[in-house]
């Protein structure tokens, strides 16, 4: 099924593609390996019948089966859970697993791999720094047990776990962070929208017994909190529709009431 696959080197074709009668959709997908010492080129794969499920993933699987195995993206759950199909379908960074094909009117559908990130090949980011940066705001539960009373659990009350709503629900698909300018351009320092929304999970878990460490961690340097310029780029592409920019805010607050 190789021969299916098209170079595609010029926009030219691309518009031919575009501008065609037939109903016959197309995927066009940013394609670089390390170990061909090429610059990157895209590719055009047709859709073949109705072969694949529903999503954008689907058909991404179903070109790996079927016509090129070189292809290279990730994907897990096939459910929007485990983070790991994030992409920019059509300029937008998105879960694959999520977005229905059908409903992109486009022809040809471009894919690009998350936008200002190293590349390991194809589709698939470098998320080593995005991890590292996570790592670094401790992303779990601090809590000093009282030493006379080791066995007393660490309760927490309804009114308190709904403050936690809205956050815990991330699940680091890094969509927000790389449609970030700040982030594109900071990213060494700046720890972007993700992370930040992380950090105010566990800033607002009141079990917590680490918060003013936490906020004077944060709060250290104008870079780690404060390149976010609330352009909110971040709530637009959100898969999961939450406000990594208004958590930001909540944690500039605190950190200046400090
Ligand atoms: S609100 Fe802040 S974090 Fe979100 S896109 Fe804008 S600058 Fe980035
Ligand atoms: S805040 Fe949303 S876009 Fe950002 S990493 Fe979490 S789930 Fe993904
Ligand atoms: S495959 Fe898990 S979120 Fe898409």
């Amino acid at each position: 099924m190789r021969q299916f696959v098209q170079l595609i080197h010029n926009t030219s074709i691309l518009s031919t593609f575009n501008s065609s009668r037939s109903e016959k959709k197309y995927i066009r997908i940013y394609r670089w390996s390390p170990s061909l010492r090429s610059n990157p080129w895209f590719e055009i794969y047709p859709i073949l019948g109705k072969s694949y499920g529903p999503m954008v993933l689907d058909a991404l699987i179903s070109i790996k089966n079927r016509q090129d195995p070189t292809l290279s993206f990730r994907r897990s759950c096939r459910e929007g859970i485990c983070g790991s199909c994030s992409m920019n379908i059509l300029g937008v960074n998105k879960l694959a697993c999520l977005q229905p094909f059908k409903i992109l009117s486009s022809k040809v559908i471009t894919i690009y791999p998350l936008p200002h990130m190293n590349i390991i090949k194809d589709l698939v980011p470098d998320l080593s720094s995005f991890y590292h940066q996570y790592k670094m705001i401790s992303p779990w539960l601090n809590y000093k047990r009282d030493p006379h009373n080791v066995k007393k659990e660490n309760l927490q009350s309804k009114e308190d776990r709904l403050k936690l709503d809205g956050l815990y629900e991330c699940i680091l698909c890094a969509c927000c962070s790389s449609s970030c300018p700040s982030y594109w351009w900071n990213s060494g320092e700046y720890l972007g929208p993700a992370i930040l929304l992380q950090a105010y999970r566990w800033i607002s878990d009141t079990r917590d017994t680490t918060v003013e460490e936490r906020l004077q961690f944060l709060g250290k340097g104008s870079m780690k909190i404060f390149r976010c310029h609330t352009i909110m780029n971040c709530a637009k592409v959100c898969p999961k529709n939450l406000n990594p920019g208004a958590a930001i805010s909540l944690i500039k607050n605190q950190v200046t009431h400090f």
